[in-house]
């Protein structure tokens, strides 16, 4: 399963993107909203630090103006994924967008009904919002599994994007499900990583290995070792190659 960042904060991204296990990024007007900067630039910058898709969502409500949106954002860069939300009007600009070869993501997906006309429309990703599902009572892994299901049945080349994640378990569900992708917040990310278990026997090897002699410099005491251990052996007196031992 691909992670994506879901955030339009460059030191987030950057910092991420540093771990060398980054695949995409997501935005929306209230991430982008959250920075206070040029939208343009924002999305022009994140593309250069991700290679990897870069979700720009369109603001227009009409499918001919979401198609205008869509183009000169596309233009920003080869890596900008348009995203465009959920209703008629989206799916008629998904729907042409598809035909101009533009990758979309479809947004604001609460059912599996929405994402099986996404995929109609030739969507390139639809993103199921998981956490506001669950909001509502509702189970939003539930959502994101019957979608994978819908589009393995029929072939559909869509991929699933389970975004609104909250927590580590969501992100574990989602790829449990078969999710294709999951855009998370910077938060959850960096509680992928984070176990106080890990820490803990950290610290007990570190106490540990203060006894090993030698074991301040790791590098140079295996450097020593392979030097010796490599060195080409000195021939031995008298043990020139072919003299024969008298009998
Ligand atoms: C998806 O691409 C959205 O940007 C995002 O996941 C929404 O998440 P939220 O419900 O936490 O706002």
């Amino acid at each position: 399963m691909r992670l994506f960042i879901d955030t339009a904060n460059l030191d987030e991204i950057r910092e991420v993107a540093s771990w060398g296990i980054l695949d995409g990024v997501t935005t929306n007007p209230s991430l982008i909203a959250r920075e206070g900067r040029n939208f343009a630039e924002a999305i022009d910058e994140i593309c250069r630090l991700v290679d990897g898709p870069v979700s720009a969502e369109v603001v227009a409500q009409d499918a001919a103006s979401m198609l205008r949106e869509a183009r000169v954002l596309a233009r920003i860069h080869e890596n900008v994924v348009v995203k465009v939300p959920m209703g008629i009007e989206g799916v008629k600009a998904v729907a042409a967008l598809s035909q101009e070869g533009i990758p979309t993501n479809v947004t604001l997906v609460f059912t599996p009904a929405q994402a099986l006309l996404a995929a109609k429309a030739g969507a390139t990703f639809v993103s199921p919002f998981v956490g506001r599902i669950d909001d509502i009572g509702a189970d939003g892994m539930q959502v994101v599994a019957d979608i994978v299901e819908l589009f393995d049945t029929y072939a559909y080349d869509t991929d699933v994007l389970a975004a609104s994640i909250r927590h580590p378990g969501h992100v574990l569900g989602a790829a449990k499900a078969g999710s294709h992708v999951a855009t998370c917040p910077f938060k959850v990310l960096q509680q992928l990583y984070r176990n106080p278990l890990t820490d803990l026997g950290n610290s007990a090897f570190l106490k540990d290995w203060a006894a090993v002699p030698g074991g301040d410099d790791l590098v140079g005491l295996v450097t020593a070792f392979l030097d010796r251990r490599d060195a080409p052996s000195k021939p031995q007196k008298g043990a020139k190659a072919g003299r024969k031992k008298k009998e």
